[in-house]
């Protein structure tokens, strides 16, 4: 099983996504400091993975803690959920998870007044929080499988699979698995995802190694492969999913959604319930995240734009709700109109 994130005794062992698929190096980070740079330089990616990540460095934060006190202990605490909060700001399962770890200090401290047990059940939280991703993202495949016909291939954009997530299924490449793991022939094609090439380096590397059928296209291929009806249906992740259904994933997901409508192509999302943000009524209200122009002027080393040129680099943009034909959860399927269908999910969840 792939394992991008892993609670070890003395840190966290992340495998370094940057290399990929060059080389399969893992880290072992000894800090919530360097948990968090992490986070910000992609060691680790993918909306549930740095949901998971950053719980994960709150855990080692306050294990780490020299504070005798509960008040000294929660002065930390706070100081290190403000770190993780600063370190990517569109995928809101990273602020999820932190919430989540606020509410269980709350409650330890509410029980305990003991500084160890305190820490102790933080630590179990964080690894509550990667076993139920595991366990979501089986849901995803179960239900998403169903829209999955015999004999199709799948487009995807980005790299929604075991890299994104906790690991094992992931949630767009999860739909992929369930259907395999239902008897289904499945095949993939992968969107290369520039400027950071998640789908080249990391979703063809995932899937080859599973030995699911997939052919890589770059971006600008994916219109012209819909017209040959090589596509039977699109499935992609999500960093945020606003109550009304607009959905933020990686940068070139809304022109794969246009092409899509255009060829009568459905349009899958692929999420757990982590991911929706009912607190927004609409995508307008997603910060989407800027990266460094080098993501965009290099290859690697290798530069490929002229120096001082002039570069937009959003890392996500955001598909409108119309475009989309379901949203597939944990916790069932969401159909139009999503303003109603999401919030019964959250709210039965
Ligand atoms: O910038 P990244 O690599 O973190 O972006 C990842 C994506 O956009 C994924 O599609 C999304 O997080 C869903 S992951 C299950």
């Amino acid at each position: 099983m792939i394992k991008p994130v892993e609670w070890a005794a003395d840190g966290i062992i992340m495998l370094d996504q940057r290399l990929l698929p060059a080389e399969e190096r893992y880290l072992k980070l000894r800090s919530y400091e360097e948990v968090a740079d992490a986070i910000r330089q992609m060691v680790v990616r993918g909306a549930p993975a740095i949901g998971i990540a950053a719980a994960m460095g709150i855990a080692l934060g306050l294990k780490q803690s020299i504070g005798t006190s509960v008040a000294d202990l929660e002065e930390d605490f706070e100081y290190i959920c403000e770190t993780m909060s600063r370190t990517r700001p569109t995928a809101v399962n990273l602020f999820w998870a932190i919430e989540r770890m606020r509410a269980a200090f709350q409650k330890a401290k509410s029980e305990t007044s003991d500084v160890e047990e305190i820490k102790q059940r933080l630590i179990a939280e964080a690894r509550a929080i990667h076993e139920e991703d595991l366990a979501a993202n089986r849901a995803i495949g179960r239900f998403g499988a169903e829209l999955i016909p015999d004999g199709a291939t799948v487009l995807t954009h980005c790299n929604a699979g075991a890299l994104a997530t906790g690991g094992d299924y992931g949630t767009a490449l999860g739909v992929v698995r369930g259907a395999r793991d239902a008897g289904k022939r499945v095949a993939v094609i992968a969107d290369e995802t520039r400027p950071f090439l998640q789908g080249a380096r990391l979703t063809a590397w995932e899937l080859a190694k599973d030995g699911i059928p997939v052919t890589l296209i770059t971006d600008n291929m994916a219109g012209h492969v819909m017209k040959q009806g090589k596509v039977s249906a699109v499935v992609v992740g999500a960093d945020r999913i606003a109550a009304n259904g607009d959905t933020a994933n990686k940068i070139g997901t809304y022109m794969v959604a246009v092409l899509a409508k255009e060829h009568n192509i459905p349009f899958y999302v692929a999420a757990p319930i982590s991911t929706i943000d009912l607190s927004i009524p609409s995508g307008d209200q997603i910060p989407i995240e800027e990266r460094d122009p080098s993501e965009v002027t290099q290859l690697r080393d290798q530069r490929i734009a002229p120096e001082g040129i002039d570069v937009y680099n959003p890392a996500f943009d955001v598909t409108p709700n119309e475009l989309i034909t379901a949203i597939i959860t944990d916790k069932g399927v969401a159909r139009p109109p999503y303003t109603q269908s999401l919030r019964a999910l959250v709210q039965g969840a």
